[in-house]
């Protein structure tokens, strides 16, 4: 596996022994913590507020000084927040990006300031990967790929077309882009499936809705099958389904992404079919990163989370033993 030290754990330390010599400022002053600035993406659905909670408990420990930012899915707000805490010389930034693209100069910056970054949950695109320390997250091409197989598993007595409708995640956003292209990669093989109404609902439930419904405008009753590319979207286009008088779960078959307590909740109403595991709890695994990238110690580049996949059968045991 590829290893990657950051020189700069080492500036870190050294900084640190500096400001124990001259009373130092900025986050120097707290000698013997990890400064860390955190730029959360939002609070757009229940996987985040899992993701949000589980890194506030890891990095809320005795060794860490939190600087949290929420950006309200905005990248400018990030930008700022990253700038912000350039400025306020934190030993560490991470962040999980809004979108993939754009972030080119203010890595930079933090770069030339001598701050390590570590992604979180999502990635970045950008010409050269030594702008960031490591990225822990989900393959969400593979959860892409897992949704389309639970669909072909599931549609094997259908001779007929199976005519889907796809709730995008955030434009632009890694796990939009990648599990779309996860779920082509496995459908686009059997002719049987045409994706025929494809759009963002933001990865919420008002936007998974509002979708949902221009969706059944449009295309009436000839809706085989949703990919919601996460939970929040697919439980508000049940609404949406049930509001237009169809059954979601059997009229509609539904397969979507996260895995959160609502899913299961609805797959035990019988309304959801199939929830594809991203898992959101990866607060000390990345406590730990931080510690190693501070002290300079070698990182992996890329970190994977572990996952599955559940069905409707599965709900009913899961549910009580579901931790977000
Ligand atoms: O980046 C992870 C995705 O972001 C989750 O699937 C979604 O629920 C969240 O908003």
């Amino acid at each position: 596996m590829k290893q990657n030290v950051w020189v700069l754990g080492a500036s870190w330390l050294l900084s640190l022994a500096l400001a124990g010599c001259s009373g130092g400022g900025g986050a120097a002053a707290d000698a013997g913590r990890i400064t860390v600035g955190f730029s959360q993406v939002g609070a757009e659905s229940e996987w985040r507020t899992a993701n949000t909670a589980s890194v506030k408990q890891a990095l809320g420990g005795a060794d860490f000084k939190l600087k949290f930012s929420d950006a309200q899915q905005k990248q400018e707000n990030q930008i700022k927040a990253l700038r912000s805490f350039i400025a306020q010389r934190v030993n560490v930034i991470a962040f999980s990006p809004v979108v993939e693209s754009g972030w080119e100069t203010v890595l930079r910056e933090a770069k030339a300031a001598n701050i390590p970054v570590v992604l979180t949950d999502r990635a970045v695109k950008v010409s050269d990967d030594s702008l960031y320390a490591t990225l822990i997250g989900s393959d969400f091409v593979e959860e892409g790929r897992r949704a389309g197989r639970w669909l072909l598993d599931d549609s094997k007595q259908v001779t007929g077309p199976v005519r889907i409708v796809e709730l995008q995640g955030t434009v632009g956003s890694a796990p939009a882009i990648d599990r779309m292209k996860g779920f082509h990669e496995v459908i686009d093989a059997d002719k049987r499936f045409q994706v025929v109404r494809s759009q963002s609902g933001d990865f919420t439930r008002a936007k998974g809705k509002e979708v949902m419904e221009a969706f059944l405008k449009a295309e009436g009753r000839n809706i085989d099958v949703l990919f919601a590319h996460n939970d929040d979207m697919a439980i508000g286009a049940i609404q949406a389904i049930e509001e237009a008088g169809l059954k979601p779960g059997q009229d509609i078959r539904i397969v979507s992404i996260d895995g959160v307590r609502g899913a299961f909740e609805a797959m035990k109403a019988g309304k959801l079919n199939a929830t594809v595991e991203c898992n959101p709890l990866f607060g000390e695994q990345l406590a730990q990163l931080i510690r190693d990238v501070a002290a300079g110690k070698p990182v992996p580049k890329r970190v994977q989370v572990q996952e599955g996949v559940f069905t409707r059968d599965q709900a009913e045991a899961e549910l009580p033993k579901r931790k977000y």
